[in-house]
């Protein structure tokens, strides 16, 4: 079973849409639930035209109701989005107080059945809220835009992701510029996991739009996202023993190699042909900038 986590830190850079494609490009044969946990409220219901009141909400509503020895089961809080791919959809209106109580009882719902992929949303700046979450999944990945503000904003917070997700935390950077994504991860400090293009027809169709797009399955969009899938459910190699913050006791677990050690490289005839970059100043100019400002 693995269990990957994606947040942003600023804006709204694409983390639903990321979810939503990297649950779509999942490794046929292993299954693959997307939950939606974003504390500033869901929006698969609404896009993709799904009850809001099936999901995270009356999923957490089971948990209470189920005695602590028992197992909630997941299945009746599933919807199933047209392209076939499972989602436990959040409520629409944000700020629960109790949002991540259940996270514990969503993973022994899933049990080892299936996979899970998690739409963290904006992550607060102190990561209050989400106790217990960055502790038990196998990768965290943060979406963030190849802009300026994005780039301050990764590096400010690196530190205390790594501090509570240490080496499972990486990035996807949306191709937006004027920064590449490997400045991007060397100014942050933090792994590039994934660099996807910046493609909005692709994107709107990830997202639920009606719109037809037939390069959807050929895109360079999906298939990075594809790639990604497969990387992060790649069998790891050696088994690491590490501490279970939840039982505070000693565990093997198995996750080296979830994260890509390098960028994904797209098969031949993925690439599309990219605009020129930009002309902006070196990234490592920012942080001067901004003590100077
Ligand atoms: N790779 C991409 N290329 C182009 N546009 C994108 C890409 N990813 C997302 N977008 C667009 O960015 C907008 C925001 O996307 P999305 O809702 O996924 O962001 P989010 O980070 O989940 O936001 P929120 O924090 O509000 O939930 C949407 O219009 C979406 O189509
Ligand atoms: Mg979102």
């Amino acid at each position: 079973m693995t269990v990957v986590a994606l947040a942003s830190l600023k804006g709204a850079p694409g983390v639903t849409t990321m979810a939503c494609l990297i649950g779509s490009g999942w490794p046929g044969g292993r299954r693959v639930v997307l939950c939606e946990l974003d504390p500033c409220g869901g929006d698969l219901a609404p896009r993709f035209g799904l009850s809001a009141r099936c999901g995270w909400s009356s999923f957490s509503l089971s948990v209470r109701r189920t005695s602590p020895k028992a197992i909630t089961p997941l299945e009746p809080h599933l919807q199933q989005l047209a392209g076939g791919l499972q989602v436990l959809a959040g409520p629409v209106s944000g700020g629960a107080g109790d949002w991540f109580f259940p996270f514990g009882s969503l993973l022994e719902a899933a049990g080892g059945s299936c996979d899970l992929v998690v739409d963290l949303g904006r992550m607060p700046t102190e990561h209050r809220g989400i106790g217990g979450v960055l502790e038990r999944v196998d990768a965290l990945l943060v979406v963030v835009r190849g802009d300026a503000p994005s780039a301050l904003r990764v590096r400010e917070q690196s530190a205390q992701l790594r501090a509570r997700a240490d080496d499972r935390v990486g990035l996807i950077v949306i191709e937006t510029g004027p920064y590449p994504p490997s400045e991007i991860a060397s100014f942050s400090g933090l792994r590039l996991a994934a660099a996807v293009p910046f493609d909005p027809g692709v994107a709107s169709v990830a997202g639920g739009s009606d719109r037809s797009e037939r390069r959807f399955a050929r895109s360079s969009l999906f298939a990075s996202s594809a790639l990604l899938a497969a990387r992060l459910t790649a069998e790891p190699t050696e088994p690491t023993i590490v501490r279970d913050p939840s039982a505070s006791r000693w565990r093997i677990r198995r996750r080296t190699g979830r994260l890509p050690s390098e960028e994904p490289h797209l098969p031949a005839g993925w690439e599309e042909r990219r605009e020129p970059p930009v002309p902006c100043p070196p990234v490592d100019s920012l942080a001067a900038s901004e003590v100077e400002g």
